[in-house]
């Protein structure tokens, strides 16, 4: 049985199911019961059965998506199968996660042949959905108008959707792929979760008594993450102003060793709800414990360095362009970017290059089966480093830039 209520000017309608706690507007219900198609039902469905779940009200339109779900390690032929049988067009800017691969120099990573053919064949999915292909998780980095403050998302990947919460201040859940496929397909996402208020308030102060730089956020993120898990910290920091790297780093260290998705820092990023009050609990950190980090992760004894975890921006390339200039690397030294910013600075390409490292697109350390050759890997990220071991099998250590450039030139 149907019901039709007034809300907010518009007519909603509420479904005869169990639990009855979702409302949707008439084109809504009609996209549901199957008339504007067999794809925009199924993907209604996904979205309707998680606002159920989580117990939206209704839905929100998003801006933007972000879809997970990419590389053919992670969803193999059932998820392929699952893409390639959807119809239809997405109707707002959507973009992907990394693939398994750089699209175009796959075999200089070492990737084989029938992974190559079945990872094109995924790219191709999304592209006849009219995804748009730049596989990255960094999107901010690539498109100024993607996300803005107090815009709904709906984003996947849990380093871009932590940066879209803390630093953009914009709105998303870590959606899974097939929902963020959903969002993209139908244009809106289910209001639940950090699309409102009230979970958006922070729950642990993080005093941090240590002057921070580079590789250190990701450190300070990957002890935060564990102690908080799903919770969101508030920081205070002492010393000169992150950058936007820095706070990627933090963010997605984080999200990997715990499962944050919003974070703030005071004075830096958008300030909490105005109904937050102080966090029931307290973490003291200082340098000492950033330290045991570093010593619990040492850099020795890596047989490649891997840089770029969230996707490097420009001015990671150009850091990276200044310590590699006129020097050879003696260990494989991969730097994993967006295709876009890897185009848009050809000459940071050429010169990181010349010294025999590579600069792979559309991937990364985690999410490509290339990684496996390798038992153990240097890295300046806390999100690879709490990724490696358990999706790669890949050993981890932790080192600040030039650490990892310095052990993949042989100095270290
Ligand atoms: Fe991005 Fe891969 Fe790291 S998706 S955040 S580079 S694990």
């Amino acid at each position: 049985m149907l019901l039709c209520n007034a809300v907010a000017g518009k007519e909603f309608i509420a479904r005869g199911r169990k639990p009855l706690i979702m409302y949707l507007s008439r084109e809504e219900e009609a996209i549901y019961q199957g008339e504007r198609g067999e794809t925009p039902r199924r993907m209604m469905e996904i979205l309707v059965a998680l606002g159920d779940i989580y117990g939206a009200e209704k839905l929100v339109a998003v801006k933007s998506v972000q879809i997970a779900g990419v590389s053919y390690k992670n969803i193999g032929e059932a998820g392929l199968e699952w893409i390639s049988d959807l119809q239809g067009q997405v109707v707002v800017p959507s973009i992907l996660n990394p693939a398994g691969m750089d699209l175009c120099r796959w075999q200089e990573m070492g990737v084989g042949e029938d992974f190559a053919q079945k990872q094109q064949q995924i790219i191709e999915a999304y592209r006849k959905l009219g995804v748009i292909i730049d596989c990255t998780c960094t999107p901010y980095q690539i498109y100024e108008g993607i996300a803005g403050l107090g815009d709904h998302l709906a984003w996947s990947e849990s380093s871009a959707v932590s940066y879209a919460n803390s630093v953009i201040g914009a709105r998303t859940n870590r959606e899974g792929g097939p929902s963020a496929l959903a969002a993209a397909l139908v244009g809106k996402t289910a209001l639940y979760g950090y699309h409102l208020d009230e979970n958006r308030l922070p729950t642990h102060l993080v005093e941090v008594e240590a002057e921070l730089q580079g590789s250190d956020y990701g450190a300070l993120g990957f002890l935060v993450g564990r102690i908080v898990k799903d919770g969101v910290p508030f920081f205070r920091l002492q010393g000169p102003r992150p950058s936007a790297d820095e706070l990627k780093a933090l963010g997605a260290a984080m999200a990997a060793s715990g499962s944050v998705a919003l974070y703030y820092v005071k004075e830096v990023t958008p300030r909490p709800p105005p109904s937050a009050g102080q966090p029931e609990e307290t973490l003291n950190l200082g340098r000492k414990d950033i330290d045991e980090v570093y010593a619990q992760y040492p850099a020795g004894g890596a047989e490649a360095v891997a840089l770029g975890c969230p996707h490097c921006s420009m001015e990671e390339l150009v850091k990276i362009a200044g310590l590699l200039q006129g020097r050879k690397v003696q260990k494989e030294l991969w730097i994993c970017t967006a295709r876009k910013i890897a185009q848009a600075n050809p000459h940071l390409v050429a010169v990181i290059e010349e010294s025999g490292a590579r600069v792979f697109c559309d991937t990364c350390m985690v999410v490509s089966p290339a990684t496996e050759r390798f038992a153990r890997m240097l890295t300046s990220s806390g999100k690879a480093l709490a990724y490696l071991p358990g999706l790669a099998g890949v050993g981890a250590g932790l080192g600040s830039l030039e650490d990892c450039i310095d052990a993949a030139l042989g100095r270290g």
